[in-house]
Formats: structure tokens, sequence, C-alpha cells
């Protein structure tokens, strides 16, 4: 890879695995930190989200849904407000304005997105998260530090994993 981005492999036997993954990021997690979600339907992509705002302590049942966008969804009430975002609807590029994401990368909160290959919406340093699925239960996980907040993101969690 151009960057010399290291990738770290692991395989994620179950739910239990993905969730103690998305548990063991969130304390590492600072204002402002982006992460990308990639992978393909049904990889866990929300699954890994939901587990991150679960552990970063937002109540459960929580989620402020924006009335006239659903690709962006608010989970706060934790440690830090967690923006989750999903660009599979999103069409066209020039709908990214109207999102509002503006507000919400490299703001007070994280900030987490699906699809994020889609459109250039995450700020140059983040750490890419990519799921595959590798059986019913079982997922792939490649981690990818990007720029130095995303190395020292994805070196942190790795050692934990
Ligand atoms: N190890 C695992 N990790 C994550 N999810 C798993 C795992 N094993 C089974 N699942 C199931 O796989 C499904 C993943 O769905 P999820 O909505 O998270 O996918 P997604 O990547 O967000 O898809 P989409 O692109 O449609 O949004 C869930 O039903 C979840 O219960
Ligand atoms: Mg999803």
């Amino acid at each position: 890879m151009a960057s010399g981005a290291k990738e770290f492999n692991t395989h994620l036997s179950d739910e239990a695995a993905t969730r103690a993954a998305a548990h063991a990021l969130a304390p590492l997690l600072r204002p402002g930190d982006a992460i990308g979600l990639v992978g393909d339907l049904g990889a866990g992509k929300t699954y890994f989200v939901r587990a991150l705002a679960e552990a970063l302590g937002v109540p459960p049942g929580v989620r402020v849904t924006s009335p006239t966008f659903t690709l962006i969804n608010e989970y706060p009430g934790g440690r830090l407000p967690l923006h989750h975002v999903d660009l599979y609807r999103l069409s066209d590029e020039s709908e990214l304005g109207e999102l509002g994401l503006d507000e919400v990368v490299g703001g007070e909160g994280v900030v987490a997105v699906e699809w994020s290959e889609r459109f250039p919406v995450l700020p140059s340093e983040h750490l890419a998260v990519t799921l595959s699925v590798a059986g019913p239960d079982k997922r792939d996980l490649v981690v990818t530090g990007r720029g130095r907040r995303g190395d020292d993101l994805a070196q942190a969690w790795t050692k934990s994993l």
C-alpha cells in the first residue's frame, strides 16, 4: 500500500467476538475520532457500531434519528457521543451536503461510517475496519490505520485483540 499502512487481520468466531472487539476499541476513542466500516451487506457493520455504543456507555435503546435523514443517527449519553452514518442509500455525492456530516466529523464525538468507501467523507486520519462473512457466525476483521491517529488507534486496539 502506498501509504505504508499496516493491516491487522483477525478472525471473529461469533457475535460475542465481534462485540468484544468493539468493547476493546471503545475506551481508546477520543473526541474527533473517525471509523470507516467496510464490508458486504450483513457483514456486521451495524452490529459492531451498536456494540461500540453499548461499550461507550450509551443507555440501551437510545438513538436519535434525524427527522429528515435516517442516514445519520446519534447515540448520546455515553462517555462520548457516537454518530452513526450509513452511506448505502446515498446515491449521489451532491446529497452529502444535506447530511450535515461536516457538523459531526472532527467534532466532539466519534463518527462511525458504514459504506465509507462510497464517498469521501472521512478525515485523512481514521481507522478503517473491514468485516467479511466467513460463515454463518464467523467474520474476518481487517484493521488498517490511516494517518497518524489512525495508526495509533489501530496499534493500540489490535494489541488487545
Ligand atoms: N460474528 C458476527 N459479527 C457480527 N454480526 C454477526 C456475527 N455473526 C452473526 N452476525 C449477524 O450478522 C448480521 C449482521 O448484520 P448487520 O446489520 O450488522 O450488517 P451490516 O454490515 O451493517 O449490513 P448492511 O450493509 O446491510 O448495513 C446480524 O444479524 C448479526 O446478528
Ligand atoms: Mg448496516
